[in-house]
This record gives C-alpha cells, sequence and structure tokens, in this order.
C-alpha cells in the first residue's frame, strides 16, 4: 500500500499541468493506463484556441464558445476558460513548448465558428503531441513527482462520500492500493464506446466509470461530439482530418463533386462542428464525401505534414487529391461533475480535462478549446486540492470501504468481440442521429451484453467494465432528452426546447437540473 499526498489518475494535458502545480504542495503519484504520450492529448492536431489579443478578443472568444455550446454552455466557466486561457499558454511558453511562428510572430489559424483565427498550432498539425511532451520534460524534472506508466485505474476507495484513494492495476497485472489525501481524475474521454473514433484506444471512459461507480454525479452525457471529417477509407484507421484543413480553405463536395454546405449554414464548411457533421452523414447517404484541398496555393505538405503522411499510406495528397471522409466519436463534452474548481460531488474527488464536465463546452464545443480546458481546470484544480489540503488534517491513515474483485480468467479474444459487439451497436443506435426506438434498442443490447460481462481483473476487462458503464449513462441520458440540441440529435424530436437543462446521473438516478445551478458539493 502507497500513501500520496496527490493522486492524479491521466498523463494528457489537465494531468501533467495539474501536477507540475502540485508537486510544490506535497508528494504526487500521476499514474497513466499506457505510454504517458499516448493520451488524447497527444493526438489533438488542430490546435489550441486562445485569445492572446486583449480583452476584445476575450470577449468574442467567449462569444464563439457561448454560440457552439447551444445554449447549453455555463457561462461562468466559459468566462474562466477564456479570461484565463492566456496566461496559462504563456507558462506553455515558459516551458518551452514551440507553437508555430512567422518572422518571429505567434501564427493563428482558424477554425469552424471561431469569428476569427485564434488558433494556435506546433509543428504544423502536431500541437497536442508538442504540449504533451513539453508537460512531460517539465514533469521529469520534478523529483516530488512520481510517474506510474501502464498502471490502469480499477476503483476509486471511498468512505462514506469521502474518495480516500485508488486500487490500480500495474503493468504486471499486479493490484497496488494508493491512498491519498485528494485524487484528480484527469483520464480523458470515451470515444472507444463507438466503433468509429477519432481517438486513440486508450479512451475508455475509466475515470467517468470509477467516478460513477463510486457515486459521483455525472452530467450531460447524451452530448458526443462527432467530429464531421475522420478519414474514410475502408480498412483504414478512422484518422482526424484536423478541422484546419477547412480553416486553411478545404470544401466539402458531395458524391457529385458539388459543395453543399451552403443549404445547412450560412458559414459553410466552418459551420459549427454538429451541422458540419450532420451534413455530410445526410450527404454520404448518396455517396462518399470528400475534403478538397485541390484549389490552395498554400504549401500543404508543410502546414499538415502528419496528416500529409498518413495519406501517403494510401496514395493520396491533400492538393492533389479528394480525401474521403465521413464523422467519428471525437469528444465527450459531458462527464463527471465538477464546479470551475474540479471539485465532483465526492468529497477528496476532483476531475478536470474530457472526463469533466463544467458546462464549458455545453452542448457542442468549440473547435480547440479542449487542450485550453485541459490546461485552464487542470491549474485550477491543483489550486483546490492544494487548498483543501491545507486547510484539512492528513486522512491517509483511513481504510477505504471498497475493493476490487478478484481475478477470473476470461480470454483476451472473448473481451475483443464482446467489446466490438458494444462499440457497433453504440455506433448504431446511439450515434449522430437518434431516435426512442434505437436509443431502447441500444439499452436492450447494453442490458444483453451485461449478462456476459468480462469480469477479469485485467485491463481489457477492466476497460470493457467501463465502457458499459459509460454507454449506458449516454443511452439513458439520451432517451430522456427529447430535443434536439447542439451535438444531441434526435430525429423524433428535431427541435430545441425553450428552456435549458443539464442532465445529471448519480447511482442510477436520472435527473434535470437548472442551467449553471450550483454543484452541490459534500462538505470537504
Ligand atoms: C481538429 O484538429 O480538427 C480537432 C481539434 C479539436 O477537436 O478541437
Amino acid at each position: 500500500m502507497k500513501r500520496v499526498d496527490f493522486l492524479v489518475i491521466g498523463g494528457g494535458i489537465a494531468g501533467l499541468s495539474a501536477a507540475i502545480r502540485l508537486a510544490a504542495a506535497g508528494s504526487v503519484l500521476l499514474v497513466s493506463k499506457d505510454a504517458l504520450a499516448e493520451s488524447n492529448t497527444a493526438y489533438a492536431q488542430g490546435g489550441i484556441a486562445v485569445a492572446m489579443g486583449g480583452d476584445e478578443d476575450v470577449a468574442l472568444h467567449l462569444e464563439d464558445t457561448l454560440a457552439a455550446g447551444d445554449g447549453l454552455v455555463n457561462r461562468s466557466a466559459a468566462a474562466i476558460l477564456v479570461e484565463q486561457g492566456p496566461q496559462r499558454v504563456q507558462e506553455l511558453l515558459a516551458w518551452g513548448t514551440a507553437f508555430d511562428r512567422e518572422a518571429g510572430k505567434l501564427m493563428l489559424t482558424r477554425e469552424g465558428a471561431h469569428s476569427l483565427p485564434r488558433i494556435l498550432h506546433a509543428n504544423g498539425d502536431a500541437t497536442g503531441r508538442e504540449i504533451a511532451l513539453s508537460l512531460l520534460r517539465h514533469v521529469r524534472e520534478i523529483p516530488t513527482i512520481e510517474l506510474l506508466e501502464w498502471t490502469t485505474g480499477v476503483e476509486l476507495l471511498t468512505i462514506g462520500d469521502r474518495v480516500t484513494g485508488a486500487t490500480l492495476l500495474d503493468g504486471d497485472e499486479t493490484l497496488q492500493t494508493v491512498l491519498a489525501g485528494s485524487t484528480l481524475l484527469a483520464s480523458g474521454g470515451a470515444g472507444q464506446v463507438y466503433s468509429d473514433t477519432t481517438n486513440p484506444a486508450v479512451a475508455t471512459g475509466d475515470g467517468i466509470a470509477m467516478a460513477y461507480r463510486a457515486g459521483a454525479e455525472v452530467s450531460d452525457m447524451e452530448f458526443y461530439q462527432f467530429h464531421p471529417t475522420a478519414f474514410a477509407m475502408d480498412g483504414a484507421p478512422r484518422f482526424l482530418m484536423s478541422e484546419a484543413l477547412r480553416g486553411e480553405g478545404a470544401f466539402l463536395l458531395n458524391a457529385k463533386g458539388e459543395r453543399f454546405m451552403q443549404h445547412y449554414h450560412p458559414l459553410l464548411e466552418l459551420a459549427p462542428r454538429d451541422v458540419v457533421a450532420r451534413a455530410i452523414t445526410r450527404e454520404g447517404l448518396d455517396g462518399t464525401v470528400y475534403l478538397d484541398m485541390r484549389h490552395s496555393t498554400k504549401d500543404l505538405k508543410a502546414r499538415f505534414p502528419g496528416i500529409s503522411a498518413f495519406l501517403s499510406r494510401y496514395d493520396l495528397e491533400l492538393g492533389r487529391d479528394l480525401i474521403p471522409v465521413r464523422p467519428a466519436a471525437h469528444y465527450l463534452m459531458g462527464g463527471v461533475r465538477t464546479d470551475v474548481h474540479g471539485r465532483t460531488s465526492l468529497a477528496g474527488l476532483y476531475a478536470a480535462g474530457e472526463v469533466a464536465c463544467t458546462g464549458v463546452h455545453g452542448a457542442n464545443r468549440l473547435a480547440s478549446n479542449s487542450l485550453l480546458e485541459g490546461l485552464v481546470f487542470g491549474a485550477l484544480a491543483a489550486d483546490a486540492m492544494i487548498h483543501e489540503r491545507r486547510g484539512s488534517q492528513q486522512r491517509s491513515a483511513l481504510e477505504p470501504e471498497s475493493s476490487p474483485e478478484g481475478k477470473i480468467d476470461v480470454g483476451d479474444a472473448y473481451i475483443a468481440a464482446w467489446i466490438t459487439e458494444l462499440r457497433n451497436l453504440m455506433w448504431l443506435d446511439a450515434g449522430l442521429l437518434r431516435d426512442a426506438a434505437g436509443l431502447r434498442r441500444a439499452g436492450e443490447g447494453l442490458a444483453a451484453l451485461a449478462l456476459r460481462m468480462p469480469e477479469a481483473l485485467t485491463r481489457p476487462a477492466i476497460e470493457a467494465r467501463n465502457l458499459h458503464t459509460v454507454a449506458t449513462v449516454i443511452v439513458v441520458s439520451a432517451l430522456a432528452r427529447e430535443e434536439s440540441r447542439g451535438a444531441h440529435y434526435r430525429n423524433d424530436f428535431p427541435q430545441r426546447d425553450l428552456i435549458a437543462y443539464h442532465s445529471v446521473m448519480q447511482r442510477g438516478h436520472l435527473r434535470s437540473i437548472a442551467l449553471d445551478s450550483d454543484l452541490t458539493l459534500t462538505a470537504i
């Protein structure tokens, strides 16, 4: 058994930046399920949206964030995001993150639903990787941060409504218990819940599932963002074709070779993501939809080196060929419900980044706001954890109540097939276009899968269980929301309700709460 002041689960932008701050106040254990460089952060291409041009710029960034979120954004969280963003990005620059520059000035690009270019990028289309690596370099220099790679969170440990740490499964499949003064979930999203996703294999919703099972509130889980343009070729991975391509002028063409976005939104190819994703799905009924950059005069290989290298494997070139695309699950707006300080409904448990739901993205995240979210709310959560530690006695001597199940042998092939079944049913019936009949079918499918749940104490079995928890909450929340808003589109309820509300699910019960309601915090 290990004891630390701060346990951080997840090694993306939120976890790494929080760990740097926490290290000044105590011992930190940061665990990551895979190699540390493998996270949703590292896969982010387009960039980091930030208003570096002063107050007017900040106000516009807020407006764009609110508009994209389709009436469901928590305004105070969004204001914090855009106001504190520039300072956090300055910190990144000081830690050596090398954003792309032209004649010494930071280069800015534009993406969908942004009213002006405000997106910093690095190495063309490898922004997330550059940020992750520079944070990691910094983290490795701090002696009070212990890093544990290839380690999977199994369950949160609780005493009553207080989280006291977690059980972890290390790379040798040995169970470890970590008691922590406080625990930060920074474990990212859950794209693997869908058969088609831009997310890496690690994105199995572990933090959300662990928090939910421990009794935490999760919120707005019906809002899953589908990125409009993932590469669409049979047998190829759903590699992200960054929105920055459209920011740099790419057109969308239907199977007849015609642009079509004029039928859907005045911002054309730069409409909000949910609008573009649905438009591509509809046009895709008549054949393949393509990204077209053949008219571009830019040096596309230099601007998009990662995408160009990927496409060359399929003998395709951005400025020469049409690129087949279709939507794929990309980002979960919902998650573990937190206030803007990362505090969840359970004492001692914090969450930041994609795993969390502050309401900052509302029903649809503005492009490239997620790296900024990880930075800003990772830092705020760390500050709150430090504050709690200063104001409280050490509780690490307390022994937890929950303990994980024992090991039963279930083969990896069984688990892989089980997960494929879950991902397919979610894509078919709880994906981009939903209705009551499909969502009920998805619910029945999940209930049937629950009867054959893999129970082994191995990483694949833990991931299977987590995917099932997350999928179930998505389906229940999506069925109950009888309106279309942002990324949640119901064919049977195509209109938006007049009054916006958040959904909250806890211990099997779903309820709705008014916009901007305060989180009811358990005493810390
Ligand atoms: C992209 O590059 O299109 C993804 C950026 C994001 O998801 O915000």
